[in-house]
């Protein structure tokens, strides 16, 4: 049900001897004033087929176009403009949105296919950083809005859970350390050590030394340096799964970088055996010049393998486990090269399917304009701004609403949502400056603003007593009521537009609009009239609360009743 389509249709039956339905609904425009109708198509096209002016063409051509969803056909000058039938629409629409309710929207085009994304992915014993935040606030929503149509998402957790610098840790620990203080704050603790690692061996080069042979033992799998990496591992992962609870954010694989230890051989067995692989100064490489660009470095001159090698054993090891239809990578944008080699090196090695390896990048957090530095204690950040977050909610609940039964909880879903509603409202790759008081604010492009409106839909509802009747005929021709009306029709549009762009924004998008768009609606209709139309007027209202309910779940959001 989507006008342009229906448009297309009744086009093609008039032209079909001069253009194809797909060409004739490529042509077709969204006018940009109202007073041209719903959609518009140009006719310069049919000039030369047809011998004539264009403007001639419309005007004949307007005459002889009828169809019961069209309301008008009118010609101005070289274009046809449509004006849709609000009543006949409104009615297909509105049934459809509340038949489906959730599932409006929803597609099969993913056909069951699996679609595994590598998203948040911290490095064990540091801070998780703004970055990973982001990470983890796109991944786990592009995994609802792939599930929406059809896909079956896979949220994987490449946690950085291995490298030199463990070596470091497990000699600073050794030397300075102590459980208790690891155990009273991991992350801080951890960092700490590491820092004061990395000024000791300023003055003393045989630490250098020390920690190459620990991550040599480590590698070798000796008792003591895998009993401390793992509990480093732990100690981290706690400390992460705090944030990770506080978004209710989960995964279904935490399989980081260590996992592949065992599966490098194959990888560096199968470059030798395409003869890809080039000796450079005791290293191994891989040459990608065909594909304009650098050598991949797939093994240190010492025979420790790289980041690279890593990610292309885990790209192997997802296809073969998933078979996976697309495999998406959400990773900060200054990481762009290093998945351009992955992509490359894989293809290089006849891995076809490397070319559904798509790097979903995205743009910086920043505070004042300049880059949020990750080093000291960011974790203890993130921490704040979430409760901070929180604590705004409730002061702004408490003025509100303070009878509020469950307010809490309801708190905690709008300062958690608002905070990751600001992060996922803008087109991923654009950096964005953030400022609490903006964030949590109940008015404006805000998730507590559409949170809002969804509450203040849902009371509504709840006071008309409305339910639901799929035989009755729920429709509507005013102005006022199009404008939302057009939103719901194109929600299957908007969803499959945000999982093709990989772009959660997209839904936030839609999101304000259908708030906006609604809130002046009810601002100049009398909603609850008693007259002919009431009913028709709360089915519009109860398709704009599913959703808008709809469109904040596939953004990881909950959609509190009241507030
Ligand atoms: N741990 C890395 C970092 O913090 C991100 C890993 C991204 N995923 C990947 N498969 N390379 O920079």
């Amino acid at each position: 049900m989507n006008n342009k389509v229906i448009v297309a249709e009744v086009l093609h039956e008039q032209l079909k001897n001069e253009l194809s339905y797909d060409q004739i609904l490529a042509l077709l425009e969204n006018p940009k004033s109202v007073d041209h109708g719903d959609v518009a198509f140009p006719t310069f096209l049919l000039a030369k087929a047809f011998r004539k002016a264009p403007q001639a063409i419309a005007g004949e051509l307007a005459e002889q176009l009828t169809s019961e969803y069209v309301e008008k056909v009118e010609a101005v000058g070289p274009y046809i403009n449509f004006f849709m039938s609000k009543k006949t629409i409104s009615q297909a629409i509105l049934h459809e949105a509340l038949v489906a309710d959730s599932h409006y929207g929803d597609s099969s085009i993913g056909n069951h296919e699996s679609v595994p994304i590598d998203m948040s992915s911290p490095n064990i014993a540091k801070p998780i950083s703004m970055g990973h935040l982001r990470s983890t606030v796109i991944g786990n929503s592009l995994g609802f809005i792939l599930e929406k149509v059809g896909y079956q998402p896979i949220r994987i957790n490449h946690l950085g859970d291995w490298g030199t610098q463990f070596g470091k840790l497990i000699v600073a620990y050794k030397k300075w350390g102590s459980e208790e203080a690891v155990k009273a704050q991991p992350i801080n603790e951890l960092l700490r050590l590491y820092v004061e690692f990395h000024e000791r061996a300023e003055e003393d080069k045989a630490l250098e030394d020390e920690a190459r042979a620990w991550f040599k033992k480590l590698e070798e799998s000796d008792e003591e340096a895998v009993h401390l990496w793992k509990w480093f591992r732990e100690e981290s992962l706690k400390e992460f799964n705090k944030i990770y609870t506080m978004l209710e954010v989960s995964f279904d694989s935490y399989n980081g970088e260590a996992f592949y230890n065992d599966k490098m051989d194959e990888i560096v067995t199968l470059l030798e055996e395409k003869h890809l692989l080039q000796e450079d100064q005791g290293a191994d490489i891989v040459d990608l010049s065909q594909y304009d660009l650098n050598p991949a470095l797939i093994r240190k001159s010492d025979g420790a393998t790289l980041y690279i090698t890593r990610d292309m054993a885990a790209a192997l090891y997802r296809k073969r486990t998933y078979q996976f239809a697309k495999s998406l990578y959400v990773v900060g944008n200054e990481q762009t090269y290093h998945f351009k080699q992955l992509k490359a090196v894989l293809k290089e090695m006849g891995f076809e399917w490397s070319d559904d390896m798509y790097h979903v990048p995205f743009g910086l957090i920043t505070k004042d304009g300049k880059k949020l530095s990750t080093r000291k204690g960011k974790i203890v950040l993130l921490e704040e701004v979430l409760n901070e977050a929180v604590a705004s909610a409730q002061q702004q609940i408490a003025e509100k609403n303070p009878s509020l039964a469950n307010k809490e909880e309801v708190a905690k879903q709008v300062g958690i949502g608002a905070v990751v509603f600001h992060d996922l409202k803008n087109d991923r790759l654009n950096n964005f400056d953030f400022t609490l008081e903006e964030v949590v604010r109940f008015e404006g492009e805000t998730g507590p603003y559409v949170q809002y409106t969804h509450a203040r839909a849902m009371s509504i509802l709840t006071k008309a007593a409305f339910t639901f009747n799929p035989d009755a005929t729920y429709a509507l021709a005013d102005d006022a009521s199009w404008e939302v009306v057009k939103l719901i029709q194109a929600y299957p549009d908007v969803v499959q537009a945000a999982a093709d762009k990989y772009e959660p924004s997209v839904i936030a998008k839609h999101a304000i609009k259908l708030s906006q768009a609604f809130n002046k609606y009810y601002a100049n209709t009398k909603v609850l009239a008693e007259d002919g139309e009431k009913d028709s007027r709360l089915a519009l209202v109860k398709a704009v609360a599913i959703l808008l309910k709809e469109d904040l779940r596939l953004l990881g959001l909950h959609a509190p009743e009241k507030m």
